[in-house]
């Protein structure tokens, strides 16, 4: 994977813009915080560059390929603003050409035996490992997320893999008794065909292989358009798939022009499926899209979790899964918790408990020695937004009890948040933050808790903390979401159905019921049997 080209033009660009970026950021912060830094994460990026981890063209049809007009746009570490590398910007000419290539791959690829195709899923699960420091590092530099937290999400990641590897072998049909005499009745299922996948930021590496491994499993060939923010994942990926013998032309990496990209995935008829993870705009769009060729379509959209905390719960637990829920990734998540519904009797113990364990939260860059527990935002948007959403509630009467502004590291560094006093119209009751901020809200009755929480169009994650067997149960049966965790903050694996409810999406990823978004049913009814 060795290219000297990239490391070369790795170097001259990462400083030029070093430079560049003194000019836009305050300077202060920006030259004295940033400057340090920079020397790790590109030695880092060198040492990746160097043995050809960081990729820079799109994968069509089993080529590396440049953007057909030889654009490029830049990948920036969203910790030091620093470009890490210049990738092709890709659009609808490549889009389509990466469709050919997914469909001409699909005529065969569907015809292999499941056995097989399970040997390479699970030949690629073993390179992900094996290669997990590397991803995890370019997962660093192009998302920022912690280092550790990075290395843990290729393992989340690589789990799709290796349980849909084990899935390929179990996509079984039906026999149906017959209604007549001479008559045999069969269900068999089949791949959908080409499949568009497009993917978010947060999870450059799960999210991908959330969707690919199972569509790979059952036969499917995919066209995955990362997000432009963090494609280096994507591509270094798509090279370990190769590597594991999955055939060229199975899975195409386009990246670049999102909504030339996204229009052609939608306009044409060879792709038999959208699955999408991001925001419900987006995803209303391309489920509007969908229906000019009625495509298959799941999607992941955004939430607005609730995060329960009755009179009776555990305290050190109730911190410790708010805690993890609230900050993975730096509130970066769709599960992470939104509202923090704290009982009125625990309420005091609650909020002191929980601020003394932020204030204790270490903020950093994802390279730093020792743990970093939460790193920057992934763009100055984001930041704007959580900065924009804490101040309507300052104004609107909301107190700070730890944090609330920009973190003395400067860049997209926001500093651990929790505020109290939450008033329903505060935007950040009703809006997902994306961001390291907890708003915490009294509340007197469990009926009041369900019907807040319940309060919304989203219905993706919800958390509740409780002693009580039955509240338990009585809490997540009426609770309208897709995931419930009952004492824990961090409730996602391969083998559970994730997905939401209302307008947090449409069917399921990872799980054994997550392959059916790949598979058609067809039903054979064979006459003349006697
Ligand atoms: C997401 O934020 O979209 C995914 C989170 C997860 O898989 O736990």
């Amino acid at each position: 994977m060795a290219s000297a080209r990239i490391a070369t033009a790795f170097t001259r660009r990462s400083l030029t813009h070093r430079f560049a970026a003194t000019r836009t950021q305050p300077r202060s912060l920006f030259c004295c915080q940033a400057h340090q830094m920079s020397t790790d994460a590109s030695s880092v990026a060198a040492r990746l560059s160097s043995s050809g981890f960081i990729r820079s063209q799109g994968f069509i049809g089993g080529k590396w390929t440049d953007a057909y007009d030889g654009k490029t746009i830049e990948v920036i570490n969203p910790a030091t603003g620093e470009v890490i590398t210049n990738v092709s910007c890709m659009g609808a000419r490549e889009t389509n050409d990466a469709i050919a290539s997914a469909q001409e791959a699909f005529v065969s690829w569907s015809k292999v035996t499941a056995a097989e195709r399970s040997k390479c899923l699970r030949k690629w699960y073993d390179l992900l490992m094996s290669h997990k420091e590397e991803l995890g590092q370019l997962m660093t530099l192009e998302q920022g997320k912690p280092l550790k937290e990075a290395i843990g999400e290729v393992g989340y990641g690589a789990s799709f893999v290796e349980f849909f590897a084990e899935e390929a072998k179990r996509v079984y049909g039906d026999i149906i008794p017959a209604t007549l005499p001479d008559r045999r009745l069969f269900v068999v299922k089949q791949p959908v065909g080409v499949v568009g996948a497009i993917t978010p930021w947060n999870f450059p590496l799960a999210m991908i292989t959330r969707k690919v491994a199972p569509a790979l499993a059952c036969g499917c060939t995919v066209v995955v358009k990362p997000s432009e923010f963090t494609p280096l994942t994507a591509l270094a990926a798509a090279e370990l798939s190769v590597q594991a013998g999955i055939p060229r032309g199975a899975v195409n990496v386009v990246m670049g022009n999102a909504s030339e990209i996204g229009d052609a995935l939608l306009a044409s008829p060879q792709v038999r499926k959208i699955t999408f993870t991001g925001s419900t705009a987006v995803g209303k769009k391309l489920m509007a899209g969908a229906a000019a060729t009625v495509k298959k379509v799941s999607l992941e959209l955004g939430g607005n979790a609730p995060c329960i905390i009755f009179d009776d719960a555990d305290l050190d637990v109730a911190v410790k899964g708010a805690l993890a829920s609230k900050f993975r990734n730096s509130g970066q998540t769709c599960v992470c918790a939104n509202r923090v519904l704290v009982q009125e009797g625990i309420y005091e113990k609650f909020a002191d408990a929980f601020s003394k364990a932020v204030k204790n939260m270490k903020v950093g860059h994802g390279f730093t020695e020792g743990a970093v527990d939460v790193g920057p935002l992934i763009n100055d948007a984001a930041m704007h937004k959580v900065e924009s959403f804490v101040q309507d509630a300052i104004s609107k009467g909301a107190k700070v009890l730890v944090g609330g502004k920009k973190h003395s590291l400067g860049m997209r560094f926001y500093e651990p948040t929790v505020l109290t006093d939450i008033k329903n119209e505060m935007i950040l009751a009703r809006e997902e933050i994306f961001g390291p901020v907890a708003p915490l809200q009294k509340f007197k009755t469990e009926e009041e808790a369900i019907r807040r929480a319940n309060d919304t169009n989203a219905g993706l994650a919800a958390y509740i903390f409780t002693t009580n067997m039955q509240r338990s149960w009585r809490v997540s049966e009426a609770l309208e979401y897709g995931l419930v965790g009952v004492n824990e903050g961090l409730i996602s694996t391969e083998v559970a159905p994730f997905g939401g409810v209302k307008q947090s999406g449409l069917g399921r990823e990872g799980s054994k019921y997550g392959i059916d978004e790949y598979l058609e049913m067809k039903y054979i009814c064979m006459g003349n049997m006697n």
